[in-house]
């Protein structure tokens, strides 16, 4: 079986349980149970060395993430900005998406916003103290805008909380085909999970949202994920197949050992292929300019030389 080819989308046919069996054994094999496992040091971000690159790849060929730790790029936000482009562009991330949140250089600041602020991000969790349920990024974007990659920085952690947990979409297929292969069936329906239609601040609608948990590329094999477990506003395929689907993911999530949990410290942060995540709440420093700061970057490529 070649990787990244019609070939390896045959993983996700129903009926060819040996071509499954053989990429689920090599997925499992290479599943890390602790985060440290996937963590790279990085000398310069504007440009990873031979070796740093190939580990981040290594990394997310077999479990779509890598965590990266670099020391000279702690405190410097500025400096940070540039240099977080530049190490996502290294790993062929040039199609960023275009956020109403994101500031000229394409990032967006993760922060907590005030909630009487005039500011897009006022009022939305990512930009509050607040935990965030599982999901994946771009849950509620068109198919033509879906959300492929995305690296997150971190400039300054939370003097408490601000955990994140991570979960490779692959696993996630693979726990809910071993269990019942109509979870597949249902979770890959192309009316699955629908969310509503949105009035932004701003008078914008942000469209209704109708598609499936997963897909699959039929030439190269890649496996896409779109998913929330937020409880409101959102619509689940009315059947009882999708509901035990989804809350055998929800048991997965909570309780699969590949679950990966990691705080990421200034310098730090994560590359992957739209993996499955949360963030718990955390205690912020209110002191101006001091407050828990994470920049985020959103991506219509995958990660160059990834596959499933
Ligand atoms: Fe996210």
């Amino acid at each position: 079986m070649k990787p990244g080819t019609k070939e390896q989308a045959a993983i996700y046919r129903l009926d060819k349980t040996d071509v499954y069996q053989h990429w689920r054994e090599l997925k499992l094999s290479n599943a890390p149970t602790d985060a440290n496992h996937i963590r790279v040091e990085i000398q310069d971000m504007n440009a990873p060395s031979q070796a740093e690159s190939a580990q981040i790849l290594k990394h997310c060929c077999h479990n779509n993430m890598a965590l990266y730790h670099c020391n000279t790029d702690n405190h410097d936000e500025p400096t940070a900005r540039i240099k977080a482009h530049a190490f996502a562009d290294h790993f062929g991330l040039h199609r960023v998406e275009q956020h109403r949140s994101m500031t000229p250089d394409g990032l967006v600041s993760i922060e907590v916003v005030n909630e009487d602020s005039t500011q897009s991000r006022a009022g939305f969790i990512p930009y509050t103290d607040k935990p965030i349920s599982w999901h994946t990024d771009g849950y509620y974007n068109p198919t033509a805008t879906r959300i492929k990659a995305m690296m997150m920085h971190c400039v300054r952690p939370a003097p408490q909380g601000g955990i994140n947990e991570l979960f490779d979409p692959a696993l996630a297929y693979i726990r809910l085909r071993d269990e019942n292969p109509d979870y597949i069936s249902a979770l890959s329906h192309r009316r699955t999970l629908t969310i509503p239609a949105f009035v932004e601040k701003d008078g914008v609608t942000r469209a209704q949202s109708v598609g499936p948990v997963f897909t699959w590329d039929r030439y190269t094999g890649n496996l896409h994920m779109r998913f929330t477990d937020r409880k409101r506003n959102i619509e689940w395929c009315k059947d009882d197949i999708t509901a035990e689907a989804v809350g055998f993911l929800r048991h997965v999530l909570e309780n699969d050992k590949h679950v990966l949990k990691y705080k990421m410290n200034a310098g730090e942060g994560i590359i992957c292929n739209n993996v499955l995540h949360n963030r718990s709440a955390f205690e912020d420093n209110n002191q101006q300019g001091a407050g828990r700061l994470l920049m985020r970057a959103r991506y219509l490529d995958r990660i160059e030389g990834t596959c499933d």
